[in-house]
């Protein structure tokens, strides 16, 4: 990871450029139990070890269990202390994301440009150092209690992050082929999509891709709206959601009620062969969404020719979708809480940018009746 922003082409020259992002540095979630949720992710979704904090290494407040696949990394943290702050998290939201990490040059000047344009502080810059250099922190607040961390890694060369050691496991199940996080959603509340639409361009710099209202985006029953927020170099796209009134409850408000406020809906990751890690997934245990067989029939005269057979994506379930500039398989997880809050989406991009927006409403059909199931539609 040692591309700099300067080599990156800018594919949105209307975001600023005041914020160049390399990338997504990590994706911290708050888990009532960090062991057993990272042999959960090691087992079921393919991460591997890669270092770990707590006692062992001075910290006596919590522990992260650091996990890496491609260029993905989960830190997965729980509070050993009942003065511990995390606790208050995890009892409002349940496990969670709590830290979207990105990836700069400049931490202090990311954080500078930021908080100038209006973004509120959530931790002031500092360095933290051991044999192997240093690391450059800073973090401001997002939507809900979510916070973006900037993290500057230039002059450090260990396996993480001052703070953690390299944590090296017996247990090593195999990748399943998930390579990079593809997009991160965030589901707010009534009328706050614009607020946080216009935090991502005033704040961040980033520019709007897309947008989706009740009409792309409903069923007979529920309803939301939706605008895909990118940075410059189209390697961070946040689709921000708002329910919308329907007949009965969206799928966003169930979140938020679960959730306690606003918060990441889904974590998106890409994979280069989705036929082969859904099989992987889903022999590991991971549970997924489905729409119902009759999705198939007429799959293809909506999508026209594509290069795989459509049988194993229908034994699988993967759902198909195409823009101007090609289609995308994606397959969507149910939640891996026992709130009906965060979930992951499986995806493969064959040329198309967007975000299977013609698989919205057999996909919205299929989790309306997993709330139903819920009590929650
Ligand atoms: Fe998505």
């Amino acid at each position: 990871m040692s591309t700099q922003t300067q080599d990156i082409p800018k594919v949105f020259p209307e975001a600023e450029d005041f914020l160049p992002i390399n990338g997504t540095d990590y994706v911290e979630l708050y888990v009532g139990n960090a062991k057993q949720a990272a042999h959960f992710y090691k087992t079921a979704f393919g991460f591997q070890s890669l270092a770990y904090s707590g006692l062992e290494t001075g910290d006596k407040e919590k522990t992260s269990y650091v996990l890496q696949q491609g260029k993905i990394r989960l830190i997965l943290t729980s509070p050993i202390t009942k003065d511990s702050p995390i606790n208050d998290h995890l009892r409002k939201h349940g496990d969670g994301v709590k830290n979207v990490a990105l990836w700069v040059d400049d931490a202090r000047k990311s954080f500078e440009e930021t908080t100038k344009r209006g973004a509120e502080v959530a931790f002031e810059p500092y360095v933290i150092n051991d044999k192997d250099g240093e690391v450059v922190l800073a973090g401001i607040k997002t939507y809900g209690e979510t916070i973006h961390v900037f993290v500057e890694r230039k002059n450090y060369k260990g396996t993480f992050m001052p703070g953690f050691r390299e944590w090296k496991s017996h247990y090593n199940p195999p990748s399943a082929g998930l390579k990079y996080i593809d997009h991160m959603v965030g589901n707010v509340g009534w009328n706050e999509m614009n607020k946080w639409v216009d935090f991502y361009k005033n704040v961040m710099g980033f520019a709007q891709l897309v947008s989706f209202d009740d009409k792309d985006i409903s069923t007979d029953y529920t309803a939301l709206m939706s605008k895909v927020m990118t940075n410059g170099n189209g390697r961070i796209k946040f689709p921000i959601n708002e329910p919308a009134k329907g007949k009965k409850k969206s799928q966003i408000e169930e979140y938020i009620d679960f959730y306690n406020g606003a918060g990441v809906q889904h974590i998106a990751v890409a994979t280069d062969d989705i036929i082969t890690t859904v099989k992987q997934l889903v022999a590991n245990g991971v549970e997924f969404l489905y729409v119902p067989d009759t999705y198939y029939d007429d799959v293809l005269d909506r999508v026209g020719k594509i290069d795989e057979d459509l049988e194993p994506l229908s034994a699988l379930g993967i759902l198909i979708d195409r823009d101007d500039e090609g289609y995308l398989l994606q397959l969507f997880t149910k939640p891996v809480s026992d709130r009906p809050t965060l979930f992951f989406e499986i995806i493969q991009r064959k040329g198309a940018k967007s975000f299977g927006k013609g698989n919205f409403k057999a996909l919205f059909e299929a989790i309306e009746r997993e709330q139903d199931n819920r009590g929650t539609l």
